[in-house]
């Protein structure tokens, strides 16, 4: 089965850049089980008419190898879509719990049927609605001590809140857990004055301002190429 199920125009392309990818792939995905669920789970988001925003293959397995590195037991994603980094949690840490926050009750149902069909529904949780609105509720939990704090949280939603979901969730993490926020480079228009002032660029460079000046924090900003896109992410990792 193709890796590669959607074209968007929107992205960035470099040839180079998707031949890399799928040699990747070819050599460090394909061997596992976990392959074919998660390319099935991308073609249930794309047969459900939903927007070809999950991360790429790679970046999927590094956040997952990542979190297994630092033994994540509980993850928080903020924007679920169809749940494909959630699932590559789940196959790759078998004690590992997720929780989902995410706005779309069509994008919650299809990934509950990814989940479902990966076999991993009964350690993710999904909560519905507005991430900042969840995110109040869980940290009221965690100050009372009916739900633990995270080990690891991916940040992929609306990019307008990055900063509210970042500062939310340094306060709801372990000492030692990362925090990645994705898409904050956005082809480099970060740093474009043409562009720094739409709404998503904004979003990006106010969380990365503001991290690095957060006392909780020591963050790092990469940037990315892939059969995506140029893009990259903002890594924190709380004291
Ligand atoms: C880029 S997609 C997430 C992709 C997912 N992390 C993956 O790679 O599989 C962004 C998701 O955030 C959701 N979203 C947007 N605004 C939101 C909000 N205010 N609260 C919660 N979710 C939101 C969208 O509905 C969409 O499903």
């Amino acid at each position: 089965m193709s890796t590669t199920v959607f074209v968007n125009d929107e992205y960035e392309h470099d040839d180079r850049w998707t031949a890399v990818d799928a040699y990747g792939v070819s050599n460090l995905h394909t061997k596992e089980k976990s392959n074919e669920i998660l390319n099935e789970a991308l073609h249930h988001i794309q047969d459900s008419g939903m927007p070809d925003d999950s991360t790429y293959p790679a970046f999927g397995k590094f956040l997952a190898l990542h979190a297994r590195s630092v033994k994540a037991k509980h993850i928080l994603e903020v924007g679920l879509l169809g749940g494909y980094t959630a699932i590559w949690y789940l196959l790759q840490i078998p004690d590992a719990r997720v929780t989902a926050l995410e706005i779309s009750p069509l994008h919650s149902k299809v990934s509950s049927e990814n989940a479902q069909r990966a076999g991993v529904a009964d350690r993710l949780e999904i909560i519905t609605g507005p991430a900042v609105e969840s995110l109040r509720k869980i940290k009221s939990e965690v100050a009372s001590g009916i739900r633990p704090k995270f080990d690891f949280t991916f940040i992929d939603a609306d990019k307008e809140n990055n900063w509210a979901y970042f500062d939310y969730a340094a306060d709801l993490s372990n000492s030692g857990a990362p925090i990645v926020v994705d898409n904050v480079i956005r082809k480099g228009w970060i740093v474009l004055d043409e562009h720094v002032n739409e709404p998503p660029v904004a979003g990006a460079r106010e969380v990365i301002e503001k991290a690095g000046n957060d006392p909780r924090v020591d963050s790092c900003l990469l940037q990315t190429v892939s059969e995506k896109n140029y893009d990259g992410f903002l890594y924190a990792l709380v004291k």
